[in-house]
């Protein structure tokens, strides 16, 4: 008996212990946002938020409104999805919503990167001189060149200029521009190792095109990735790709290239003086690349689609381009230098601004997640305060949120290229929701600590592309009628959206 009691006490409180973990004893407190745990212990609405969560987040928002605490995966996560509300999430103190314990945990999770802790400040540092500013001018410049490198290649090749080709658009523009993207960032092959510019560059379009095959694999897993629920044969090959990376992209093969920009060199430096492992630093440059490579290439396919099913659009970005690069002195002649764009002329694009900010409020989806640092209560625009717990999250999908609003941007699910224009062709910035003017109307790169610092570079990037598309080729759907290809739903909450299915296009040179 006395070693009895011992043993059902120990099992009560293993019991217990468990089933507080599983959720069985939270209940809502007074002025607390309503509760919604699911049927399933601890797993609560995962499954269901996981397979699409537009849908399970509307289906809430109907049975609760615009604020409620999920149960998903052993965490409880408040949405908020008031779009007048947005500002107290966004400028919440640190001290209370922080970004940085979730990210942590994810990009251990992903890329298998164990951050010191400490590293926030160096990534907002090196951004800010090298993606902004003077730093921007530098790197655009590279990506022009570099774009312009992959994207003529094979019409050198191409015996009769004048011929269509025909390809899968988000292939073809994801890979145009990760594979420009990483050159300007990661640095070309060097001349002097080759023995020739030329034979580097060849070096550099075979290592980019390798380089792409592999990430397009990688990205396919990485919504699996990062919920965490990899089939073995899926970890395996993730697994393999993970030590492909590193290798690849390594600090001594990346310090052998010539024109590494400064936001990879410093980024690589500040942990090298922070006494980290070189292979953990490998490590880093992988997450890296998947930050500056995972959103713009299916960014830029979106951006072609919507160009060329909607004509009216296509005209007038044609027209703005052309002027620009007539004001510039340039024109594309047959066997003529390349065009030189420059960060200045793609300033003077209103238009195309409008359909890169168009296209981006329709496909970027991110969910954007806080841990709940201290027990604090959250204040919306209309007066209602919802206490939330410390563990909790704090989530906010815009996507839902924001720009699909009818009241913000009315018939949402449409692409209109000039809905960011106000009538004298400048940008409007000002939209309403119920009179009041709404200040985040459109959020693809997130708000606040942890907004994305290459938003710039990406904006460029997306705006290069489509100038050296039109200036230098003529391209059209193969079907006229194609359908907008619905979203893969599992990456919504991810950044850019990738289509369910291929689109078949053709191209042409213009000259
Ligand atoms: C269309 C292209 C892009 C989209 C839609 C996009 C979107 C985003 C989003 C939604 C976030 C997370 C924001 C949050 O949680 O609040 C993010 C973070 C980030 N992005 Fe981008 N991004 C793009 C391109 C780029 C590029 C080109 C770079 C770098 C050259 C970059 C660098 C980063 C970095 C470093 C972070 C992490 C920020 C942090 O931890 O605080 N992104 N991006």
């Amino acid at each position: 008996m006395t070693l009895l009691l011992p043993i059902l006490l120990g099992f009560l409180a293993s019991l217990i212990g468990g089933l507080y973990l599983l959720g069985v004893f939270r209940q809502r407190r007074p002025g607390e946002p309503p509760l919604d745990k699911g049927f399933i212990p601890w797993l609560g609405h995962v499954l269901e938020y996981r397979r699409d969560t537009a849908k399970f987040l509307e289906r809430m928002k109907q049975k609760h409104g615009d604020v409620f605490t999920a149960q998903l995966g052993g965490f409880y996560i408040t949405f908020m999805q008031d779009p007048l509300s947005l500002g107290a999430f966004v400028k919440e103190s640190r001290k209370r919503l922080d970004f940085n314990t979730f990210a942590r945990h994810l990009v251990y999770r992903i890329f298998g990167y164990k951050s010191m802790g400490n590293e926030h400040p160096i990534l907002m540092s090196t951004s800010q001189k090298h993606l902004n500013g003077a730093g921007l001018e530098v790197l655009t410049q590279s990506m022009m060149h570099n774009l312009q490198n992959i994207m003529l290649q094979e019409i050198d090749k191409a015996g009769d200029q004048r011929s269509w080709m025909e390809d899968e658009l988000f292939k073809y523009s994801y890979n145009i521009i990760f594979r420009a993207g990483y050159l300007s960032l990661f640095g070309n092959v060097s001349p002097m190792s080759e023995g020739s510019a030329e034979k580097a560059k060849e070096k550099d379009k075979a290592e980019s095109e390798d380089l792409f095959h592999k990430f397009l694999k990688y990205d396919h897993v990485f919504p699996s990735l990062a919920h965490g629920i990899l089939m073995p044969r899926e970890k395996m090959e993730a697994e393999k790709l993970k030590t492909f990376f590193w290798n690849t992209l390594s600090l001594q093969k990346v310090k052998t290239k010539d024109n590494i920009s400064g936001w990879v060199l410093d980024m690589q430096r500040a942990r090298e003086e922070m006494g980290i492992k070189e292979s953990m630093i490998d490590r880093y440059i992988l997450v890296l690349l998947w930050v500056s490579q995972g959103n713009t290439g299916p960014s830029a396919f979106w951006l072609l689609f919507f160009l060329m099913k909607h004509p009216e659009a296509m005209a007038a970005v044609q027209g703005e381009i052309d002027n620009v690069l007539k004001e510039s002195g340039q024109e594309v002649l047959l066997g003529g230098p390349l065009i030189n764009l420059t960060c200045d002329m793609l300033m003077k694009t209103p238009i195309l601004d409008s359909v890169v900010e168009e296209t981006l409020r329709l496909i970027s989806a991110p969910t954007l997640i806080r841990s709940v640092v201290e027990n604090m209560t959250f204040k919306m625009a209309d007066g209602r305060e919802y206490h939330i717990r410390k563990g909790d999250r704090l989530a906010v999908f815009p996507h839902s949120t924001v720009h699909s609003d009818p009241e913000i941007h009315p018939d949402p699910k449409s692409f209109k290229y000039d809905r960011f224009l106000n009538p004298d062709g400048s940008k409007k910035t000002v939209f309403y929701k119920a009179g009041k003017r709404v200040k985040y109307y459109n959020m693809p790169f997130g708000a606040g600590v942890s907004m994305c610092p290459g938003r710039f570079f990406a904006n460029n990037e997306l705006k290069q592309f489509v100038f050296l598309m039109l200036v230098y080729f003529e391209f059209e759907l193969k079907n006229p009628d194609e359908k907008i290809p619905d979203p893969v739903l599992s990456r919504l909450g991810f950044g850019a959206l990738h289509p369910i299915s291929e689109i078949q296009f053709r191209y042409r040179l213009r000259f």
